[in-house]
């Protein structure tokens, strides 16, 4: 692809599918993904490992000054190492919206975000790509589901995982999630007033992917 890299900003709240659904699209548009979300996650792995509690302070300034985060492909390191699961755990699942509403955390991540969309093509997804960290994007989607519903996948995902987890518990993490992550006083959780919102309640991940795709290709004519 030449000239502008495309950007396609895809937000929503937790367990909406995006994640799946963006990674979809950008293979079928063989471009990158980019998953916000697991910045946000290795980063409060990072600090919680460190005792470092989710309020601004010396030390968090300190720390975020330290640490090194590199994006490579869909992979993120943190001082050199590569993180995996571990960042996908119930604890982080737990703690990551308390760091994530920190301005010293999304600030110490913003001009890593944008300057991957400034090198390539990317899709990419988290809370604010539209309004905030790509408010040029190209294409704009708000993926919305019914907390039962989003519950019900992050559910299956932990029981697949061999997560010991109950079904109220996740329900109710992804409540207080949605509460965090949408209350938050910088870059809050919402639609952008120029996204397409795509209720993914009772669609396959490749109903939306299609969907996407669809308007993908309507504003690249
Ligand atoms: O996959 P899931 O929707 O459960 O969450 P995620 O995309 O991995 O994001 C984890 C958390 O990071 C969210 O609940 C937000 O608190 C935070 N986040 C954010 O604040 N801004 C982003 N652009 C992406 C994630």
């Amino acid at each position: 692809m030449s000239g502008k890299p495309l950007i396609v900003a895809i937000d929503g709240p937790a367990g909406a599918g995006k994640s799946t659904v963006a990674r979809r699209v950008a293979e079928a548009l063989g471009i990158s993904y980019l998953d916000t979300g697991a910045l946000y996650r290795a980063l409060a792995f990072y600090l919680d490992g460190r005792d470092i509690p989710p309020a601004e302070s010396e030390s968090l300034s300190r720390a975020l000054e330290e640490v090194s985060i590199d994006i490579d492909g869909e992979g993120v390191h943190i001082d050199g190492k590569s993180v995996g699961r571990e960042i996908r755990s119930p604890r982080i699942d737990g703690i990551v919206s308390a760091y994530a509403s920190l301005p010293m955390v999304r600030d110490r991540l913003l001009s890593l975000q944008r300057e991957q969309g400034e090198r390539r093509s990317i899709v990419a997804d988290g809370r604010d790509m539209a309004t905030v960290v790509f408010p040029g994007a190209d294409v704009k989607i708000f993926l919305p589901a019914t907390d039962e519903e989003r519950a019900r996948r992050r559910f299956k995902e932990l029981e697949s995982r061999n997560e010991p987890v109950r079904f109220e518990e996740v329900l109710e993490q992804i409540r207080q999630r949605d509460r965090t992550d949408s209350g938050r006083q910088t870059a809050p959780l919402r639609k952008a007033c120029d996204a397409v919102e795509l209720p993914t309640d009772g669609l396959s991940i490749e109903e939306v992917a299609d969907a996407i795709l669809a308007l993908v290709r309507k504003t690249s004519k």
